[in-house]
């Protein structure tokens, strides 16, 4: 790929990095360690109508005048269906040893299981493997980030209707049987717990359901809905891990999780009702998925704040669970304050209405951590370490991926390329968000991958294209990729000193 930016520019962008060293390097992790970038399949494949693809639920919704900022939608995205080996060719560059993406299930099945697999998706999926692999790039794939075929949606309501259990566990089996001799890193859903409260709490999803006063919708019911997707979604994790491990795992050798979103809160004052709070907001988060899935049923703080809003397990779905998982998948941004809102009078934010809470960025008038460009996101890399710690001790330190972490950079119509190239904020929060995961491993937290989000700027759900969060720049009118700063700082770091000067 042809590069533009001249010498002079790597010259200078060589002496900004020098502003972050932050005393440790890639031989402080084991060698077995991942280190990668991530995407998904809506946000940067784009050929939304080629090769037989069926229609997501994200084409359907991005589609509809005023959802997205910007008006945009991933009908073309970064073209990555196209471009696949060119961005091979940037990892290779950076030295990377991995790479996190998300197969597009409507590519897959159209139709969910009510319709043959279509072999062209197959096909792309298989070219996309095998040219990882050649690079030594282990494939960690997620089969569901957020896009669901919309036929599914149309036929039975989705994540509403436990029939999606079938769907998924036929869908999960298509993706082992005809990729499972080359992947080793499974995951079923990307970020569950955020899918379900924009799908069906605060309805600014799809499928743009919910109830007042937790967010404005034609249709649905904040207080039942979220638990009752939530509860089919859990199923469809359990469906999916048990054919796997009857099935595949033995012969092909792999491993499957789960990826959770996950912010770290801190209380806004240090009283009993804010830490509280805290808790239960935490449960109302992680746990909400991880605590049926991994110790079989749901947190106490949940069962305590919903009653019989929240479904209960049957005899049968505790026997379809027992096959838990491999690995946790946390993606980690940020931290937030919280406020208690049950024993003091105050306004729920929709999105933790459930859980009787506030959450706010600010305290005094001052925030958490440096903004960013993302309105919750603020820069506290110690939260990372926290929330590390949270997970490895309510679970036992089970193994753990850092399957996303990353910076938004904003982009107003005059904001330059030249501009966004030069990410020093970026670097500055990727530098101290990986130092404090290196304490948490350290400190023994069985950490064992690290992904960037992302390899290249994306279609970023409703920001459309006005946040960038790709540690390589792209046009999106002639689909240039440029490294930016963190591009070169992540593979300073990965190769060693020199190495930019080296390569290319
Ligand atoms: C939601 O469902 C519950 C339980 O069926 C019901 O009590 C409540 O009134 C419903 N809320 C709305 C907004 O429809
Ligand atoms: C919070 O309050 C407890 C009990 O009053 C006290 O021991 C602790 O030092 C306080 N923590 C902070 C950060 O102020
Ligand atoms: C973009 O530029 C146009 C004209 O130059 C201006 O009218 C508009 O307000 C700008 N939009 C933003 C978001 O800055
Ligand atoms: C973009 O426009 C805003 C408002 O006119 C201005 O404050 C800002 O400095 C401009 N940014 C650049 C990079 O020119």
């Amino acid at each position: 790929m042809k590069k533009k930016t001249s010498m002079a520019v790597v010259l200078y962008l060589l002496y900004s990095l020098f502003l972050f060293v932050e005393g440790f390097d890639r031989s402080d992790f084991p060698d077995s360690f991942l280190f990668g970038t991530a995407t998904s399949s809506y946000q940067v494949e784009g050929a939304y109508l080629e090769g037989n693809r069926g229609l997501s639920n994200w084409d359907i919704f991005s589609h509809i005048p005023g959802e997205i900022k910007d008006g945009s939608n991933g009908d073309i995205a970064d073209d990555h269906y196209h471009l696949f080996m060119d961005d091979i060719e940037l990892m290779q560059s950076l030295g990377v040893n991995s790479y996190r993406f998300s197969i597009s299930w409507s590519r897959i099945l159209p139709k969910g299981r009510f319709q043959e697999a279509n072999q062209v998706g197959i096909d792309f999926y298989n070219k996309l493997i095998d040219a990882l692999l050649l690079k030594g790039i282990e494939p960690f794939v997620t089969l569901c980030h957020y896009d669901i075929p919309q036929y599914l949606g149309d036929k039975y309501g989705a994540w509403l209707n436990p029939e999606i259990q079938k769907d998924f566990g036929y869908y999960a089996e298509v993706c082992f049987r005809e990729f499972g001799d080359r992947v080793k890193y499974w995951t079923t859903f990307n970020e569950p717990n955020v899918m379900i409260k924009k799908g069906y709490l605060v309805g600014t999803y799809p499928p743009l359901r919910c109830s007042a006063p937790f967010g404005e919708c034609l249709s649905g019911n904040s207080s039942v809905e979220p638990y009752a997707a939530a509860h089919n979604l859990i199923l469809s994790h359990a469906t999916a891990v048990e054919v796997y491990k009857k099935k595949y795992q033995e012969k092909q050798g792999g491993t499957i999780g789960i990826v959770m979103s996950t912010t770290w809160y801190e209380p806004l004052q240090n009283s009993t009702a804010d830490w509280l709070a805290t808790n239960r907001l935490l449960a109302f988060d992680v746990p909400w998925f991880l605590d049926p899935i991994i110790l079989g049923d749901y947190p106490s703080e949940m069962r305590q704040m919903l009653g019989s809003n929240l479904p209960t397990f049957s005899y049968e779905d505790k026997l379809k669970l027992r096959y838990k998982l491999d690995f946790i998948g946390v993606n980690h941004y940020t931290t937030l304050y919280v406020k208690d809102c049950l024993y003091t009078l105050c306004e729920t934010t929709g999105y933790d209405g459930n859980a009787f809470a506030f959450t706010t960025g600010e305290k005094n008038g001052l925030p958490i951590g440096t903004p960013t460009a993302m309105p919750t996101f603020y820069v506290v890399p110690h939260g990372l370490e926290m929330m590390v710690n949270y997970i490895k001790e309510r679970y036992n330190n089970m193994p753990m991926f850092l399957t996303e972490n990353g910076y938004a950079q904003g982009v107003s119509n005059n904001t330059s390329s030249r501009d966004l190239v030069n990410d020093v904020d970026r670097v500055d929060y990727l530098s101290k968000y990986l130092g404090s995961l290196l304490k948490t491993i350290s400190n023994g937290a069985d950490v064992r991958g690290y992904f960037i989000w992302s390899l290249i700027d994306n279609f970023e759900w409703l920001y459309g294209y006005t946040l960038r969060f790709g540690i390589h720049y792209v046009d999106f009118t002639t689909q240039e990729r440029i490294p930016k700063l963190s591009a070169m700082w992540y593979k300073e770091f990965l190769q060693g000193s020199g190495s930019l000067l080296k390569a290319d």
